[in-house]
């Protein structure tokens, strides 16, 4: 084959090629009975990022899952991010990975099996470096291809690190800088240099790792890790459960390089227009804040970085300890200013 194949031509979708809209979720879960089992620490009744199912009073199971459509073309890259982004929701809650299955759709009329063992690849070098090994999985044949894992984790019971119990007074920490949603969407419509997709690429397959384990020293309130919602909805789920009111600062926010330029120029995705349009019911937007700055802040991300809530004393030495272990892009980028319903006010 001489043509380089475009795996993200393969997906109708685009948007991210993860989420459904959050709306259209939270309705339709909302309408599903639910058994009552005490083992469940964590299920549906919260949004939160993985089930935690306690065993026994030491030990919970941790249970996640997530797949996409291709979000860029290099199979490996794509297989190595799927795989990035399905364990992190084990390391948002406080977990260790511990096994994970593959996910697995493929059109194996129309692509070369070669594709498949590569993105296989991608992921498996992925779940060796988080130290896990994928003890099988599930493949169907698709029109497009899917890919992504079911990730099995442990934490304490007593270890679990929710989306919603964040406090008054409680800074907000970001890992890893927004923009995969736009860059993506500009790699799509040739918008976007090479070395941008680079810088892209490489943070969504950066994992969330050692930004867990560094935080899993300091007494962390909340906890999530910013996926399709993008920055904005994934808080405003922290702050909706946990009854707070928080402050984020557009100007605090790291973001990948050209973003600002990307989104004037278009690169916006279906998924990140959602966002924007469904979670500003609970956000209070500065006049000075533009429309692609509000973007920006909304971008559907894929495999983000952790947002957690920490009291304000112990936020200086968990951004030291972030940046001494490699992580210098971890920012404060607001604040949960007091009790409330969930309403975030953005400011410049
Ligand atoms: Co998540
Ligand atoms: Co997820």
């Amino acid at each position: 084959m001489n043509d380089p194949i475009r795996l993200t031509l393969l997906s109708h979708g685009m948007g991210c090629g993860c989420k459904l809209r959050p709306q259209f979720l939270e309705k339709v879960l909302r309408s599903i009975p639910q058994l009552k089992d005490p083992r469940v620490l964590v299920g549906t009744g919260s949004s939160d990022d993985a089930a935690v199912y306690l065993i026994n009073p030491e030990q919970a199971i941790v249970q996640t899952l997530d797949f996409f459509t291709p979000i860029v073309d290099d199979p490996y890259d794509f297989g190595a991010i799927a795989a990035t982004n399905a364990i992190s929701d084990i390391y948002a809650m406080g977990a260790k990975p511990l096994f994970a299955l593959n996910i697995v759709a493929f059109p194996s009329a129309k692509l070369p099996v070669e594709i498949l063992e590569t993105i296989l690849k991608g992921a498996s070098d992925k779940a060796s470096e988080a130290g896990i090994s994928i003890l099988g999985g599930h493949s169907i044949d698709d029109e497009e291809p899917k890919f992504g894992m079911a990730v099995t984790g442990w934490v304490h019971p007593g270890k679990v690190l929710a989306n919603n119990k964040a406090q008054p007074g409680d800074c907000l920490i970001l890992t890893k800088p927004l923009g995969t949603g736009i860059i993506s969407t500009a790699i799509r419509k040739e918008l976007a240099d090479e070395a941008t997709g680079r810088e892209a690429v490489s943070w969504m397959k950066t994992l969330n790792k050692v930004a867990a384990e560094t935080i899993s020293g300091f007494p962390v309130n909340a906890c999530t890790d910013v996926t399709g919602f993008g920055l904005m909805g994934h808080l405003s789920e922290m702050t909706r459960g946990s009854a707070v009111d928080a402050e984020i600062l557009f100007h605090k926010v790291p973001f990948m390089r050209n973003l600002d330029i990307l989104v004037e120029q278009g690169a916006i995705s279906g998924g990140t227009k959602g966002n924007l349009k469904y979670y500003s019911a609970w956000i209070d937007w500065d006049k000075e804040l533009k429309e692609s700055q509000r973007l920006m802040l909304c971008d559907a991300q894929t495999s983000g970085g952790l947002l957690f809530s920490i009291p304000e004393e112990y936020a200086g030495s968990v951004l030291d300890s972030l940046h001494m272990n490699g992580i210098s892009v971890a920012s404060i980028v607001g604040k949960i200013t007091q009790p409330g319903t969930g309403m975030i006010h953005a400011r410049f």
